[in-house]
Parts: structure tokens; C-alpha cells; sequence
């Protein structure tokens, strides 16, 4: 049975910042945020956006009544969550109407937290064929104002339906993966920002990515001519471009300038979004498949969550895909945002809505809100 994304959804805030500008701001060179890093722009989520809101609108843009009545699961993958006992999943019952009978939870592993989603989603549509399973991944990436990480925030959220017979990318099955207690990005209950040991945090990204690879050929006695593109996750694009040159010389001339033209086309997306955590394998994959993909290309799909657990598993583009994707309602998402100042950007950063909050609907744009902090308890509202 063939089993993967029948559909991928994307929300962004609609809110940036231009990365030129950080630089300027913060007394960078822009080459080095532009060139060295990666970046052109940052969403800015408003204080009315998390988790929660991000997921319900990127599941919004794809789910129908239909896939509703068929949906078994639903897992949200996110580590931006709002609550330490009740999961993201369970506020989008209510939003999303979904109905009572799935299962919904969430699972957090970093960056991976999607990735366990998927491959939970592949085994519960492999025992229950006719059902379907949403997974999304929902995320708002911060490390603080002037931290080495600033160029590197972002926010969003990419939802995925899972189903027997996908229209968009079957999984092949093949998977290796590896975990490892490593102490390179946390962010302890107390804070809303990250901790990272940056320079080592990209490290174990590439020797999780060299481990698996070298994993992956054996197992499967695989070789990268096997696959015309390589998907990252991407924290800045840079990062899947470190992992990629380590293949430079170990494949034949031709692939290395294949894989990378394909890399450079999957991070068009997230140069202008920024980190979605554990969304952010799966922009990529978007964006491949709104700038350049083909049907029945092979991809190899390298998923990394610090703390660290990595995966790299292996998919099927399927044909028809671009009949199911809204390339042109994706595009004018990105381009119809609006750039704020970085003074605007430092100020939103400040703004955290405490108990015995009440956001006023008028100034809300989004089809999903934050409604109200009352007892402590967060209260959401779908715009009628
Ligand atoms: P930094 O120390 O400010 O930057 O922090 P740098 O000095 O390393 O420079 C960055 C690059 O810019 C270098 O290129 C410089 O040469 C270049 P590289 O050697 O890396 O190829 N550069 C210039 N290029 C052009 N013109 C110039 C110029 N100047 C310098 N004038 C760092 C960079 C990424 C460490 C920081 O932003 C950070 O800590 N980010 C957060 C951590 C992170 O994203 N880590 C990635 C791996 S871990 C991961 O992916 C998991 C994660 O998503 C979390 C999760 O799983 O939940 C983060």
C-alpha cells in the first residue's frame, strides 16, 4: 500500500522583518546575514499568535469536510507549545470542528517533532487504511534581541494530511535514524527563547547527517545517484548547504551541481520565513515543490531536532502533485506580507499577554486568534 502527504498546507504571520535592515541595526555587515547565513527575511508573529493559531490556520488551508469525517489522528509536532499538560491538538478540536472520535497529541523532540508525526502517521494508516491522519507542525523560533541566533527566529506552521494512495509524496519506507544526548539547543520551561551553543549545534548537525547518509547506503545499498534532491531541515539556509558540501567530491561532478540546484531551489521559502523549528524540513519541501520538483523524483529527506534525534528517510514525488498544491495562493502569501520596522519588530518582541487579557478582535487579521487569558486559562475564537 502507498502511504504519504495527500496534501501540505503553510501559514505565515504577515508580519517581517527585512534581514538587510537587522544587519544595519545590529552593526553587521548585511553579506554576512544575506550571504553567510542565509536570510532575507524574518516573519514576526504577533502577540495573538502561537502555536495553537499558526497550526489551525495551516490545517485550515487544506482540510475538507470529507477529510474530516475520514481523520483517525491528529498529531501536532511543535516545541513553541502554550501549555505544559493540555496539548496543542486538543485546542484545535474546536477550531478545526473536528471530530471527537481520533486521536489528538502532541509530540515534541525539538525540531523532530514533525518528523514523529509522520512516521506515527505511516504506521497508524498502515494498520488503518481508510483513515487519515493530520499532522502539523507549528512553531515560533526565538532566541532574543541581539543573541547570535536573532537572524536565525522565525514563525509558522505546515500541516500535512497523511493517507494511503498520496497525491503529493509517498513514503518510500526506508528510514534510518539515531539519537543522542547532546547539549546543543534548549529552552528550559522558564523561558519563551532559546539557549544554543550555536557553532556546536551546527557540528552535530552535520555529523548526524554524515552518520545517517553512511547508515542509509548500507542498509539500503544506496547511493546518492539514487535520488535527484536532498531536503534539509533548514534553521538558516546555510546550515543544509554545510551538511550538502559534505558530499562535494564523494559524488560525481554532475549530481553534487543537481543536488545543489534542487537545494537552492527548496530554500526560496524558508530565505524569507526564517526558522519553523519543526516545520521548517517541510517548507523546504513546499518550497522544491512550488519552484522546481518533477513527478517521480526520489528525494532523500534529512529531518534534525537538537537534543538530538535525526532522521533521513527516503520519498516518492507523486504525479499530479502540482494539481493539489496552490502554487499561486502560496506565492501571493509570502509576497502579500507587510515589513515592519526593526523598531516595531523590538517592540511586538516585548509584549507577552499575562493573565486577565483581552485582545480586541478589530485589530486582528487572522482568521484564528487568541481570544482571551482568563484564570490563566488561553481562550481562542475563530473569526465568524
Ligand atoms: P555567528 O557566530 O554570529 O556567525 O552565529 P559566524 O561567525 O559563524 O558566521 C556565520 C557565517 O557567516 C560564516 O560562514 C561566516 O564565514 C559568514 P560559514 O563559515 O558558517 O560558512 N560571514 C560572512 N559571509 C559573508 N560576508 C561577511 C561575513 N561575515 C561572516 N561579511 C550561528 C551563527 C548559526 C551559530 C547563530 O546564528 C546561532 O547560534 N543560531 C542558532 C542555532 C542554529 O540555528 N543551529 C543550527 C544547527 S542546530 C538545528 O538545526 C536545530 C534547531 O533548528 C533547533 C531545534 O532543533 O529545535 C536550531
Amino acid at each position: 500500500m502507498d502511504i504519504g502527504i495527500d496534501k501540505i498546507g503553510f501559514y505565515v504571520p504577515k508580519d517581517y522583518i527585512d534581514i538587510v535592515e537587522l544587519a544595519k541595526r545590529r552593526d553587521v555587515d548585511p553579506n554576512k546575514f544575506t550571504i553567510g547565513i542565509g536570510q532575507d527575511k524574518q516573519a514576526v508573529p504577533l502577540p495573538h499568535q502561537d502555536a495553537v493559531t499558526m497550526g489551525a490556520s495551516s490545517a485550515d488551508s487544506i482540510l475538507t469536510d470529507e477529510d474530516k469525517k475520514d481523520l483517525g489522528m491528529l498529531i501536532v509536532g511543535t516545541e513553541s507549545s502554550v501549555d505544559e499538560s493540555k496539548s496543542t491538538a486538543a485546542f484545535l478540536m474546536d477550531l478545526l470542528d473536528l471530530p471527537e472520535d481520533i486521536r489528538a497529541y502532541e509530540i515534541k523532540q525539538a525540531c523532530y517533532g514533525a518528523t514523529a508525526g509522520l512516521q506515527t502517521a505511516y504506521d497508524f494508516v498502515s494498520l488503518n487504511p481508510d483513515k487519515k491522519v493530520l499532522v502539523i507542525a507549528t512553531d515560533i523560533a526565538r532566541y532574543g534581541i541581539k543573541t547570535p541566533g536573532e537572524v536565525t527566529q522565525g514563525a509558522g506552521s505546515v500541516a500535512m494530511l497523511i493517507s494511503q494512495n498520496p497525491r503529493v509524496l509517498k513514503l518510500n519506507h526506508e528510514s534510518v535514524y539515531m539519537t543522542k544526548n547532546v547539549g546543543d539547543f534548549w529552552r528550559p520551561t522558564f523561558s519563551k527563547t532559546a539557549f544554543a551553543r550555536g557553532k556546536f549545534s551546527n557540528e552535530i548537525y552535520v555529523e548526524f547527517f554524515q552518520t545517517l547518509w553512511a547508515k542509509f547506503q548500507k542498509k539500503y545499498d544506496a547511493t546518492a545517484d539514487d535520488f535527484s534532491t536532498m531536503l534539509f531541515h533548514i534553521p538558516y539556509t546555510k546550515m543544509g548547504t554545510k551538511a550538502l558540501r559534505t558530499l562535494e567530491g564523494k559524488v560525481s561532478d554532475e549530481k553534487y551541481a543537481e543536488l545543489t540546484e534542487h537545494y537552492q531551489n527548496s530554500i526560496k521559502f524558508s530565505r524569507d520565513v526564517g526558522n519553523l523549528y519543526t516545520g521548517s524540513l517541510y517548507l523546504g519541501l513546499l518550497s522544491y515543490l512550488v519552484n522546481g520538483a518533477k513527478a517521480n523524483e526520489n528525494v532523500l529527506m534529512f529531518s534534525y531536532g537538537s537534543g538530538a534525534v535525526g532522521e533521513l528517510f527516503s520519498a516518492k514525488i507523486q504525479p499530479g502533485f502540482e494539481q493539489v498544491i496552490d502554487k499561486q495562493a502560496l506565492i501571493d502569501m509570502l509576497n502579500n506580507r507587510q515589513k515592519i520596522t526593526i523598531d516595531d519588530y523590538e517592540k511586538i518582541y516585548q509584549i507577552e499577554y499575562k493573565n486577565d487579557t483581552i485582545v480586541d478582535p478589530s485589530t486582528v487579521s487572522d482568521k484564528f486568534y487568541l481570544s482571551e487569558i482568563k484564570e490563566n486559562e488561553r481562550i481562542y475564537k475563530k473569526m465568524k
